[in-house]
């Protein structure tokens, strides 16, 4: 049986920092409501010039140096984007260009926070069937572009950034098993407004303002919580494993309260998952596989460790992956 391995992670930040202070000038906010209540200290935001194929580039570069792989190895390109650089050509192939990629298959999958969960499941069954051999899977986002700074419900919350892995095909395991789900009857809870004569999704629309996340986030965070303690026993169950085998979770970076609940539904340390949400804020797309570069680069993370992923995002659509690294 064919597996797939992750062989190589990358991340990449822009470098403009928007602190909670400086929030504090543009709404009615307090870095203390924002700490208390997300756990955001701080989150990056793209520059003018940046779409969200720049951010990909670097972490994608970095992800193939780290698996000691170039872009002509790459047989399958898969971006998770909700902030595509425009409604067509998708992200991915915009992102090939730039990589010098010519030929192998590439696309951008959509599925708002969950989608690098999604992307990662859709690569690992290419790899498993022999289709591909090496894919590049990427979560990238520029939010800030999608965000209505004028309101304080979500404007502290959403930021940009690119999280790349490289999945290889291997004798052993790798993704242990992906599970993805998804329930449109809850699209008005976590939305954007919807195109209409008057307001499309064109990008330039977006990018001035004229449609912009929207959340109902109370009742998005109880079943955020509720969904995530579903699918972290769904994935244990599948691999007949027990919370005491997973050496780390890596999860969506929404908001520390989520992330602690779900740990203390798998009764796991605080000291064994991964948060980055206080620096990075929510990414979306980029949460999961900044957060797993993260700990790869400063060690936590190592080979043979156990970890399991999972993400809840509009849609709504939840995921997870159980990972051998
Ligand atoms: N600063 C100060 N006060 C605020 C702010 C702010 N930035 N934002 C909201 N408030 C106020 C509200 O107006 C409200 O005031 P009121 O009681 O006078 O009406 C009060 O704080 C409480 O508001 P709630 O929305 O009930 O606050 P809550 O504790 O639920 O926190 C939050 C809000 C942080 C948005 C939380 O609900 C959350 O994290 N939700 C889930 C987010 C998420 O997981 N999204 C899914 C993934 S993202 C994706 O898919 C794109």
């Amino acid at each position: 049986m064919i597996h797939a391995r992750i062989t190589g992670t990358g991340s990449y930040l822009p470098e403009r920092i928007l602190t909670n202070q400086e929030l504090e000038q543009m709404v009615e906010t307090s870095d203390l409501w924002i700490r208390e209540r997300t756990g955001i200290e701080q989150r990056h935001i793209a520059a003018k010039d940046q779409l969200t194929s720049d951010l990909a580039e670097p972490a994608a570069r970095r992800a193939l140096a780290a698996a000691g792989k170039t872009p002509a190895d790459v047989d399958l390109l898969i971006v998770a984007t909700t902030t595509p650089d425009r409604i067509f050509p998708s992200t991915a192939c915009l992102l090939q260009q730039k990589l010098g990629i010519h030929g192998s298959p590439a696309f951008d999958i959509q599925a708002v926070c969950t989608g690098f969960v999604y992307a990662l499941s859709v690569a690992d069954k290419f790899i498993q069937t022999g289709a591909a051999k090496c894919a590049l899977v990427i979560g990238a986002e520029t939010l800030s572009r999608i965000v209505n700074w004028n309101d304080r419900g979500t404007c502290v919350l959403f930021a940009d950034g690119a999280g790349a892995v490289v999945l290889e095909a291997s004798d052993t395991p790798g993704i242990i098993s992906t599970h993805i789900h998804a329930d449109g009857a809850y699209e008005s809870l976590l939305t954007t407004v919807k195109p209409s004569a008057e307001n499309d999704l064109n990008p330039a629309h977006l990018a001035d303002g004229t449609a912009f996340i929207e959340m109902k986030g109370n009742e998005v965070f109880k079943i955020a919580v509720n969904t995530l303690g579903r699918i972290v026993d769904e994935t244990l169950d599948a691999a007949g494993l027990t919370a005491a085998d997973i050496d780390w979770l890596v999860p969506h970076q929404a908001n520390i309260r989520i992330i602690q609940a779900t740990a203390r539904k798998l009764d796991l340390p605080m000291e064994r998952v991964v948060v980055t949400v206080n620096t990075h804020g929510n990414t979306s797309a980029a949460s999961v596989p900044l957060a797993l570069d993260t700990a790869v680069r400063d060690g936590r993370i190592k080979r043979g460790d156990t970890i399991l992923l999972e993400a809840f995002g509009g849609g709504f659509t939840w995921g997870s992956a159980l990972i051998r690294y």
